[in-house]
């Protein structure tokens, strides 16, 4: 059965490009399904914590004959899977106070992993501040738009790294975004509008981050 996925799993999927892939949180089972199809991964792990959920993905694999190779498994984050047994580690859809504490929980087993592919559904700054914790290096740092929602989308490698506070909150290369202008100065305008009505110390914070993130993002627009 050909499967089409959404561009927030699309885009997941294109960083994925090799050898055993785990894909925590499977759910519908559709995004390894879909590596196996494509020839970007040779085995996949599908976990999830919940049965209901891993059924569905167990059902996938079995109706299309690739259970052999798509195996599924019941567990909390990465205690289904053990040290270095997948190449890449897929999370995503989950939020990041999660995935933070999914990655945390598997350094505190012991284990590590070359590649990781994370889409938090918030709070990305907790996932890039727990991936260069335990050095890894962020080599891509994006937003994905799918059903009028952002997504980020990070893939990291074992390395070390050192990022801003802008750069642990915006996104790694923020300022190399052709995006990041306009959905900045849009986040600043509806925040700045709040603020004039009903003072917040936390937002003003947050807006005067926006406005150095901005002005550094136009600076070298303009280099
Ligand atoms: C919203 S779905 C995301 C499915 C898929 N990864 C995607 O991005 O479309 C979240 C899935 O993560 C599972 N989940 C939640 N917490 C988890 C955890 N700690 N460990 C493993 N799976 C978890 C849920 O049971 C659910 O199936």
């Amino acid at each position: 059965m050909p499967i089409r996925l959404d561009e927030r799993l699309a885009r997941i999927a294109s960083l994925v490009d090799y050898g055993t892939v785990a894909d925590v949180g499977c759910d519908h089972g559709k995004l390894g399904y879909y590596l196996i199809g494509t020839d970007r991964a040779s085995a996949v792990i599908a976990t999830d914590i919940s049965e209901g959920s891993l059924k569905k993905a167990r059902e996938l694999a079995r109706d299309n004959g690739v259970s052999e190779i798509m195996s599924t498994r019941l567990g909390d984050g990465l205690s289904p899977v053990a040290d270095r047994e997948a190449d890449t580690v897929v999370i995503a859809g989950l939020g990041g106070d999660v995935i933070s504490e999914i990655l945390a929980g598997a350094a505190a087993d012991g284990k590590r992993f070359s590649h990781f592919v994370l889409s938090p559904n918030t709070h990305p700054e907790k996932v890039r501040r727990e991936l260069i914790r335990q050095k890894y290096r962020i080599v891509c740092d994006d937003a994905v738009e799918c059903g009028g929602k952002r997504y980020t989308v990070l893939k990291a490698e074992e390395g070390e790294q050192t990022l801003d506070e802008l750069r642990m909150l915006f996104g790694a290369f923020y300022d190399e975004s052709d995006s990041f202008e306009k959905v900045a100065a849009q986040e600043l305008e509806f925040k700045k509008n709040i603020l004039s009505r009903h003072y917040d110390a936390e937002l003003e914070k947050r807006i005067n981050l926006l406005e150095s993130a901005l002005s550094n993002a136009r600076k070298r627009r303009n280099k």
